[in-house]
């Protein structure tokens, strides 16, 4: 591959890696060698760990310094950008800045130039694919010296983290526009037009699904976007995070990036070259990896949903119920915060008479009436600990019977991937927590087919099923106190 004359480097499939000297033996090698240098020396493993977050509290080498400057580490670092459409150019410019560090260390200890980040794609058609790449999972190597891929306290001590297809999905390919509008409806594929946004808010649908789904699975460092880039496995999941961005962008011709000024220069992020020098960079100079610092392309950006009918076929009955101008209406909310126990807790949601009439008559009055585009919003999730990731399931029953998963629809996962940061009441958004958005049109069209929808009351199921066999998790799961500020339902 080229961009004109320069040839770029090409990030391969981590799982046809691991023989020989390839990019993944130079990986560990790198990660040694970043490991080895000081705190304060913006090119170590501990600082470009720092960059995406930091928190004394939780460093696992209990703070020890040399620290930079305190002005350095409120500039450059807990940086990275979550709940919002600065998620994808953000790390993008990260993961460019952190291969070209890692390439130079590969070089001074004796390997090839031209490295680049192998990427993990958990998504694969071969089932094997969920498995984490060897390489990182045993704690020492052949020759017994510890294993600089590998950290203590994930989840499962085998590669196995038992990624379910739901963790896995990649419906949110089949979505467009990139852009959310964080007002109870769409979240957007790349997430809500937002400010500068370390943590708080609302994900976008491949930030939800499977980037934080993927982070509470591995658990341990990282589970919290305060110590997850210290877990060298960080940077492959982010890479193929970066890889199903490419996808989007060429899977159809409608799928486009932002073009408001406010995405592409608005917000300008900075961060350490592999010399230490200072950089810079905008979303705008994030939309061609050829171009990106040093220029790379993936081994491989096919359409994964083309092997996918059910999938395809879903997206386009969604498509079809176009975004005419209509805005989005408040219709039902839940009366009282929700904590979350485990394993099942059941929350109900009142909907109110007059502005689902008032939703009904604006749908009524469109040029080409349709019925609403429905979305549940479980809001302002704050808490403590790491408890995973939810199931959500919506449920109707008869009066008088209690609700059950098994009964009604799944209608997606709830991550808390972040929650401490989000919980913080110091933090950017004053601690008001995560908010996760999911769609429920088609559950809900079927629950009217079936005459079950009568719009007074629904019930919403949280299941944590801490997998068997996974005794840290459910430890982890137990220890966690999380809650749900309010549900609501938007018509759209
Ligand atoms: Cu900035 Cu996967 O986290």
């Amino acid at each position: 591959m080229s961009n004109g004359s320069q040839t770029v480097r090409v990030r391969k499939n981590a799982q046809q890696l691991g023989n020989g000297q390839d990019d993944l033996f130079w990986y560990a090698k790198a990660v040694a060698e970043l490991k080895s240098r000081l705190f304060n020396d913006p090119t170590s493993w501990r600082y470009q760990a720092a960059v995406h977050g930091y928190n004394t509290a939780k460093d696992p080498d209990s703070g020890i310094g040399p620290f930079p400057r305190s002005q350095d580490q409120e500039r450059f670092w807990s940086q990275c950008q979550h709940q919002t459409w600065y998620f994808l150019p953000w790390h993008r410019g990260y993961l460019a800045y952190f291969e070209q560090i890692v390439a130079d260390a590969v070089v001074k200890v004796g390997g090839p130039p031209g490295w680049a980040l192998p990427y993990w794609n958990y998504s694969g058609q071969n089932p094997n694919s969920r498995l984490m790449p060897d390489a990182f999972v045993n704690p020492t190597l052949a020759d017994g010296t510890p294993n600089p891929l590998f950290v203590d306290g994930r989840n499962s001590s085998s590669n196995d983290f038992q990624l379910s297809d739901q963790i896995v999905s990649l419906q949110s390919l089949s979505h467009s526009p990139f852009a959310g509008d964080a007002s109870g409806s769409d979240p957007g594929f790349g997430g809500p037009q937002t400010a500068f946004s370390h943590f708080g808010g609302t994900s976008g649908l491949l930030e939800s699904v499977p980037h934080n789904v993927i982070h509470d699975a591995i658990g341990g460092l990282m589970g919290d976007p305060e110590t997850a880039a210290l877990d060298p496995i960080f940077w492959l999941h982010h890479a193929n995070i970066d890889r199903l961005w490419e996808v989007w962008t060429h899977r159809d011709v409608s799928f486009v990036d932002p073009t408001d000024a406010s995405w592409l220069t608005g917000v300008t992020f900075e961060l350490h070259d592999s010399t230490g020098a200072i950089q810079s960079y905008t979303a705008s100079q994030m939309l061609d990896t050829t171009a990106v610092l040093h220029g790379y392309a993936y081994d491989d950006i096919s359409d994964p949903l083309r092997a996918n009918p059910a999938l395809l076929a879903f997206a386009s009955r969604i498509q079809l119920m176009a975004r005419l101008p209509h805005p989005p209406h408040l219709v039902a909310t839940s009366k009282v915060p929700i904590n979350l126990k485990v394993p099942i807790t059941a929350a109900e949601v009142v909907f109110d008479k007059q502005t689902v009439q008032a939703a009904a008559q604006s749908l009524q009055a469109l040029p080409t009436p349709r019925p609403p585009r429905v979305y549940l919003n479980l809001e302002n999730v704050t808490g403590t600990g790491q408890p995973g990731t939810y199931e959500v399931y919506i449920d109707t029953p008869p009066p008088g019977q209690e609700p059950r998963p098994q009964n009604g629809y799944f209608v997606g996962l709830m991550s808390t991937f972040g929650l401490e940061a989000a919980s913080r009441p110091g933090g950017p958004h004053a601690g008001s927590g995560l908010t996760t958005v999911l769609e429920i049109t088609e559950q809900v069209q079927h629950l009217r087919s079936q005459n079950r929808w009568d719009e007074s009351r629904l019930h919403v199921l949280f299941v944590k099923e801490p997998p068997p066999q996974m005794a840290q998790a459910m430890v982890r799961a137990r220890a966690a106190d999380v809650s749900v500020g309010r549900i609501s339902i938007y018509y759209h």
